[in-house]
């Protein structure tokens, strides 16, 4: 039978150079969607998956991270006095209960892969999930659910995957496999990180939302330098499909956001707000008329 997945790791040790300058003092993944640290929503997702445990893999410079997880009780306690009970409430629903929720340090920078790696202690023989919080989905469903219910019937690993363009794909770890219908999953037989133009094997590409089995950290132990001299995940991944051939790709019903760029960060915020009730109104009209005097 297969097992449960209550752990996930999030990586969050990269340097975020492509949120230049604000990454100099502000880990990416705290900055926020309208009222919402990009960390928020992806623990939110987790937890409408069933994750009970998380752990975090950060760097030097990134405590404003997990400060962000402490729990406010002097700003509970204001609130309580001045009988905000709507602001209480949304803020409790982000307290973690205690000791679930831990940080391990990446000392290097040396890739996702080696990230990943860092927390091999922490999963012990269980399939667990990751997750890139600066991967933002927005979907009815959360897409980690969605994965974690597809995954009761496969087994082995799974990776979120989407179509791109096909000039976008050197941008993506690429998998070898059929056109899936959204909301499938589709058998994967082989995987390539950042293709070169023009031989990326499909327009499939893995995006930041992963379940491994626990032997992905073996092959991450003995992986060498890949792309861009980093230990890579997809490398590690595709060692899985060579020799269990147990790795599917889950077409996830969403949108997802890439809130590690600018652009990705901004069409982000303007969908999130728009989705909101109370700015609903202004915002688009705002948007429109901005955009009509360009
Ligand atoms: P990215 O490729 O987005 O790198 O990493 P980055 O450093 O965050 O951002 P840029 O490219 O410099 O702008 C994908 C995920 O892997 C984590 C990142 O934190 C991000 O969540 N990561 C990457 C690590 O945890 N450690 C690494 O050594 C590299």
């Amino acid at each position: 039978m297969q097992r449960k997945v209550t752990k996930a790791i999030f990586p969050v040790a990269g340097m975020g150079t492509r949120f230049l300058p604000a990454t100099k003092s502000i880990p990416k993944e705290i900055m926020t969607l309208v009222d919402r640290p990009l960390v928020q929503y992806a623990i939110d997702e987790a937890r409408a998956a069933g994750i009970t445990d998380f752990l975090f893999v950060t760097a030097r410079g990134k405590s404003a991270l997990a400060d962000y997880f402490d729990r406010a009780r002097d700003l509970e306690t204001a609130l309580k006095e001045k009988g905000k009970t709507k602001l209480l409430e949304e803020l409790e629903e982000t307290n973690m209960q205690s000791g679930t929720i831990a940080y391990i340090r990446q000392d290097q920078a040396l890739g996702l892969g080696h990230a990943v790696w860092c927390a091999r202690r922490f999963i012990h023989d269980e399939p667990f999930a990751v997750m890139l919080p600066d991967d933002i989905i927005h979907a009815e469903r959360p897409c980690l659910k969605q994965m974690v219910e597809a995954y009761a019937d496969t087994g082995g690993n799974m990776v979120a995957a989407m179509n791109v363009p096909e000039d976008a794909t050197g941008a993506y770890g690429i998998l070898d496999s059929d056109e899936a219908r959204t909301g499938t999953s589709v058998k994967v037989r082989g995987m390539v990180e950042k293709p070169k133009a023009g031989t990326a094997p499909s327009t499939l590409a893995v995006i930041g939302r992963y379940i491994l089995s626990p032997d992905v950290m073996g092959h991450l132990e003995r992986q060498k330098a890949g792309v861009g001299g980093e230990i890579q995940l997809t490398d590690a991944i595709a060692r899985e499909v060579e020799e269990k051939d147990n790795v599917h790709g889950y077409c996830f019903e969403g949108t997802r956001f890439d809130c590690g760029t600018k652009i990705g960060f901004l069409e982000a915020t303007i969908a999130f707000g728009l989705e909101r009730p109370e700015f609903r109104d202004d915002l688009s009209a705002f948007v429109k008329k901005t955009a009509e005097g360009l």
